[in-house]
């Protein structure tokens, strides 16, 4: 997954507000594992009120973004900003009170497993 195909789908998001406020922003992240580079320099927002999907073919990277964005995995490049405070810069107090405003079902909790 690449910044241009996100960039792309959100261009296509007719009547996006970008003069809201964004809840998540992340820029030019890379992840990869080993010589398997998952995510490059990835640029996204998501501005409050906003309902985003995310649609891609399997092993593609969706989980690895959202497990990055939640700190579960290590990034090789980038930053990774939540309700206006970079993650990296915050104290251990300010980390867990973003951590508490955030939400997450992951995917083997999903309501129709396979
Ligand atoms: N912990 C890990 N160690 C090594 N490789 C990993 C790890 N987690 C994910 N990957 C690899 O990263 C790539 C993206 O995987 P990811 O789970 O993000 O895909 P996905 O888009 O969520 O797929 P699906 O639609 O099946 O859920 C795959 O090539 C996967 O093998
Ligand atoms: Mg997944």
């Amino acid at each position: 997954m690449s910044a241009d195909d996100i960039a792309e789908g959100q261009q296509r998001g007719e009547g996006r507000r970008t003069d809201a406020e964004a809840v998540l922003s992340v820029r030019d992240l890379t992840v990869g594992f080993g010589s398997n580079i998952v995510l490059e320099k990835l640029n996204l927002d998501i501005y409050r009120g906003e309902i985003l999907g995310f649609v891609g073919a399997s092993g593609t990277g969706k989980s690895v973004l959202m497990r990055t964005v939640l700190r579960l995995l290590p990034r090789r490049a980038g930053s990774i900003k939540i309700l206006g405070a970079e993650y990296d810069a915050v104290s251990e107090e300010e980390r867990v009170e973003l951590d508490m405003r955030l939400g997450v079902l992951f995917q083997h909790g999903a309501l129709f497993p396979r």
